[in-house]
């Protein structure tokens, strides 16, 4: 059910890469060759390495010995949650947990009361979206925040009774139900717990839905493919959908990645031909229907209609949660692919380095590094100069090459390869823009290395290392996408963790190092790895697809998709020192859920969750639901949940 509400079933699809591109295995002997040359710079990480954001009061690492019972999350001792099937959010012994928001509570003035039986577009459009995925948290003053999700997609069979809803009415109550929120918080006296501001004292909450108006900019902004009958000036949009992942941004925006929007198009008639490379390498081969058919109830998302409307989606887009009034961005300089997110760091030169994943089986990963310099003078609430900077600069795509298997350890070194630059191209054949709107095409030419489903990639504050979830990828090993040595389990399961090592710490930079910190799956399988921690010592983990960090360097990693029989969660891993790789469990999901939007408040008190997709299990339906979880109605409520100690 999630496969085919998610993505539209993208694993039942062929592999929309094609190319015949390098694989690290092919690569190998050319590089042991080259061996000498290839490692210089592959050395330790210099700490000089850790970006100007790195926070002052961040060291050590782990639960430090002695560190007991403390509420700060990154350096407090917990007894990990044993694997379960509780149809619950279940935290650590001496760990509670709250709901903050649900669906259909009221974000903006007017909302009225949700209702499942009398929903409406126009109360779903004030009311708090489906499905929150990625997570910020920003702070305003005192204890007063704001909490910016993503709404990635919509469960019409969890949504709605049966019969009770025309499929116009429910196409148009799920466009309105898709986006984002921005919904003010205060925390709560007694730390840990967070509540949702008073609607009517709330200026700052936000609704952005599916036909909420965008600004197109960067170097594709108003090319005639982004034009349509609606827009003739390629630069206006409406709406964003399947926002999955995203980052919160030092200039305190929220960016949120366009994933699967493919599927939310469709057509009984021809496809355009003059697209037909770049609709296929993005899933969209056939002539016939979405599984969505949003055309049926608005045709610019019919393809023959308006072949234009889809390359206005699949884009990384911004909002600035501090100006409710502004016109939120869709930046075409990082790219068009199926964006999980993207996150931030500025380099040691002030650049802001985006590191981002293409989540589709065998894509790839991806970097933007900023033509300008972040200006440190300006505040969060204000800001002008920092909103331009991902307007211009450089694309990179990543290759990675294996070191082979001698020394027992997946690793190897890698290369960031220019796509292009606002200005300047380095794809034969294609021209900025070109390689803008087809980015994926774009870099097949230039032999980037296909992974298991690249989701978070996020910048370590503290190390200045890269951590990138690799969910998983049944497809594996078979003749398209064989085994290498950055993706080494054939039909990988349990997806890997990456760590990428910027040579010299160097975040703008084109050489670094890698290796997979974590071979998920069951400690007892012998494939698996936890960073050399003793395997006798971990929580099984399963699907890595959301990452976040504490303020000691701790990795937080949510999953989706636990492939062990088990509910998926929130596990704590350390990095450096004798614990590295020690995978605890804090929390898990209920029944049928997702973890999402992982995130640790800058107090290190509270884990903020989003509870993604419960009850969505096949056969599970609004009136004999999986799962009925937070267990206020009937149905389950996809929800924000704050974690924290009791
Ligand atoms: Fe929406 Fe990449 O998971
Ligand atoms: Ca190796
Ligand atoms: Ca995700």
């Amino acid at each position: 059910m999630t496969c085919r509400y998610k993505c539209g079933n993208a694993c039942d699809q062929p592999v929309p890469n094609t190319s015949a591109n390098q694989h690290v295995q092919d690569v190998i002997t050319t590089a042991l060759a080259r061996r000498s040359v290839l490692k210089v710079g592959g050395g330790a990480l210099a700490l000089s390495a850790v970006s100007s954001f790195a926070p002052a009061a961040a060291k050590g690492n782990g639960a430090p010995a002695g560190a007991g019972l403390s509420r700060n999350l990154g350096a407090t001792q917990f007894s990990p949650v044993p694997p379960n099937t509780h149809d619950d959010v279940t935290t650590a012994d001496g760990f509670t947990s709250d709901v903050v928001i649900r669906w259909g509570d009221p974000v903006v003035a007017g909302a009225p009361g949700f209702d499942a039986d009398n929903q409406t577009p126009e109360s779903a459009a004030k009311q708090f979206g489906y499905n929150n995925d990625y997570v910020g948290v920003l702070p305003l003053a005192g204890r007063r925040h704001l909490l910016v999700t993503n709404h990635e997609y919509t469960n019409e069979e969890l949504m709605f009774p049966a019969g009770r809803y025309s499929d116009d009415a429910k196409r148009k109550i799920a466009i309105q139900s898709h986006g984002l929120s921005v919904v003010e918080i205060v925390r709560d006296p007694e730390p840990g717990g967070y509540t949702v501001r008073p609607v009517g004292k709330a200026p700052y909450n936000r609704r952005i839905t599916g036909t909420t108006p965008f600004t197109v900019d960067g170097p594709a902004a108003g090319d005639a493919r982004l034009r349509t009958a609606a827009d003739p000036t390629g630069k206006k949009v409406l709406g964003t959908f399947n926002n999955c992942a995203g980052g919160t941004t030092p200039w305190g925006t929220v960016l949120s990645g366009e994933e699967n929007f493919n599927q939310y198009f469709g057509t009984d008639g021809a496809l355009d031909t003059r697209y037909t490379a770049s609709y296929a390498r993005l899933g969209i081969s056939r002539t016939g229907d979405s599984s969505r058919k949003w055309r049926l109830s608005d045709p610019r998302f019919d393809l023959t209609t308006e072949p234009h409307e889809v390359f206005r989606f699949g884009w990384v887009v911004e909002v600035d949660p501090y100006d409710p009034t502004s016109t939120p961005v869709k930046h075409t300089m990082l790219g068009r692919f199926k964006h999980e997110g993207a996150n931030v760091t500025i380099s040691r030169g002030g650049h802001a380095v985006a590191y981002m994943g293409d989540d589709e089986r065998g894509d790839y990963l991806y970097k933007f590094v900023s033509a300008e310099r972040f200006d440190p003078t300006e505040t969060q609430q204000a800001k002008k100069h920092n909103m331009t900077l991902l307007t211009k600069g450089t694309l990179y795509v990543a290759r990675l090459t294996g070191d082979g298997a001698a020394d027992g350890v997946h690793d190897g070194t890698g290369e960031w390869i220019r796509l292009t630059t606002d200005t300047e191209s380095f794809v034969p054949g294609m021209s900025v823009v070109d390689v803008l709107i087809d980015t994926r095409l774009a870099a097949d030419k230039v032999a980037p290395t296909k992974m298991d489903r690249p989701e978070d990639v996020e910048p370590n504050p503290v190390s200045g290392k890269i951590y990138a979830a690799l969910t998983n990828n049944t497809n594996r090993g078979n003749s398209a996408i064989p085994v290498d040595e950055a993706n080494p389990v054939a039909g990988n399961k349990h997806g890997y963790v990456l760590e990428i090592t910027e040579n010299a710490g160097d975040h703008t930079g084109t050489a670094f190092t890698w290796l997979l910190l974590l071979v998920c799956g069951d400690p007892n399988d012998a494939a698996t790895y936890f960073g050399g921690f003793p395997k006798d010592q971990v929580s099984p983990i399963s699907c890595p697809d959301n990452v976040a960090f504490d303020r000691q360097g701790n990795l937080w990693i949510s999953t989706d998709g636990n492939a062990l029989g088990y509910h998926d969660g929130l596990f704590r891993v350390p990095l450096t020192g004798a614990k590295r790789g020690q995978v605890q469990q804090f929390l898990s999901m209920p029944t049928g859920a997702e973890t999402c939007g992982p995130l640790i408040s800058e107090d290190q008190l509270t884990a903020f969750v989003a509870v993604q997709h419960p009850g969505e299990k096949g056969g599970s339906t609004f009136e004999t639901p999986a799962s009925t979880w937070p267990h206020t109605d009937a149905f389950p409520r996809p929800s924000v949940v704050a974690a924290y100690r009791a």
